[in-house]
């Protein structure tokens, strides 16, 4: 056979074979393995859930990432750091019903975070609740010695009683999403992939420098979650262009379509995983959660 037809061959060879499928992203999709199941729980990786930019799905992720880590068996603990207690009616739970919360955990000495526990009724995951008490917090906080560390020092006592604490914030930068930042390992950043959200991202990054700088070292950004994603607009993958751009592979493979799924799952205040098992919003957070396991976000 003549070098020319061999190579011939060869090219005819390599356009039969198939091309790695490209994901949302760009990049060629990995399959991200089932994660082995743990020997033993704990210290727990802390990660806060952050965006200081309202309705981004900071909550809806907090609460479908946790439900499936916990299908992989890890043990999660949720902390509900908003005010408005939106993880806490998640699952089901009426925050304005609760005398014990993470505000008492905060500022009373004598309140330990096993006091203001509840487990929800998504085996392996439980709730550290808030309710409108949270918002005093952050004027009350300002007073304390180590004001940024109190929820890094509450949580230490539990931390190694699970595998995953994930911290969901309010839509601010306050002191509050401040000591959110100084107790996590890592940081995910949830944000629609709209332009108008790129915007609030900088100063994000910039507090989160701050903070890197002043009181948590070895804060990480696991990665940045485009959510609400919608394939079928040029606009949505321009989005996915630009923070390709600025963050590189911080940004999750993983991608979560817009689906009214995840406002219904809300309403039966159940994560979509066992609301709606085998829908594909369902299965992107367990891609997610796979993927973050992977990555060394979560053991
Ligand atoms: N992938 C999605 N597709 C469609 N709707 C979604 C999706 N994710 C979240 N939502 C809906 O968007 C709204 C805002 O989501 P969510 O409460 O999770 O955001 P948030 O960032 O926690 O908001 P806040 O800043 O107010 O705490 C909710 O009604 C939720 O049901
Ligand atoms: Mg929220």
């Amino acid at each position: 056979m003549s070098e020319v037809q061999g190579s011939t061959r060869a090219r005819t060879a390599g356009l039969l074979k198939e091309p790695p499928a490209t994901g949302p992203t760009g990049r060629p999709l990995t399959e991200f393995p089932e994660p082995e199941a743990l020997a033993e729980h704990g210290p727990a990786r802390i990660i806060a859930m952050v965006n200081q930019k309202g309705g981004v799905g900071k909550t809806t992720s907090t609460i479908n990432l946790a439900a499936a880590l916990a299908e992989y068996g890890r043990k999660v603990l949720l902390v509900d750091f908003d005010p408005q207690g939106a993880l806490s009616a998640g699952f089901g739970i009426q925050p304005h019903d609760l005398d014990v919360t993470v505000y008492n955990v905060l500022m009373d000495r004598n309140t330990e975070v096993a006091d203001a526990l509840i487990a929800t009724d998504v085996p392996g995951v439980d709730l550290l609740p808030a309710n409108i008490d949270l918002s005093a917090a952050e004027v009350q906080l300002v007073n304390e010695v180590a004001r940024e560390q109190v929820l890094a020092m509450s949580l230490r006592k539990v931390a190694d009683d699970y595998d995953v604490i994930l911290i969901d914030c309010q839509p601010s930068l306050g002191l509050l999403t401040v000591n959110a930042l100084t107790a996590a390992h890592g940081v995910i950043i949830p944000l629609t992939a709209e332009f108008f959200a790129l915007r609030a991202v900088a100063l994000l990054v910039e507090t989160i420098e701050k903070v890197q700088d002043r009181l948590n070292p070895n804060l990480t950004i696991d990665g940045v979650l485009a959510t609400m994603y919608d394939a079928r607009t040029l606009h949505g993958r321009e989005v996915l262009g630009r923070l390709l751009e600025a963050f590189g592979d911080r940004v999750f493979e993983t991608v979560i379509k817009r689906t009214i799924k995840f406002a219904d799952a809300n309403v039966a205040a159940e994560p979509i995983t066992s609301y709606a098992a085998n829908h594909p919003g369902a299965e992107a957070y367990r891609t997610l959660a796979r993927e973050l396991i992977s990555r060394g976000g979560a053991p």
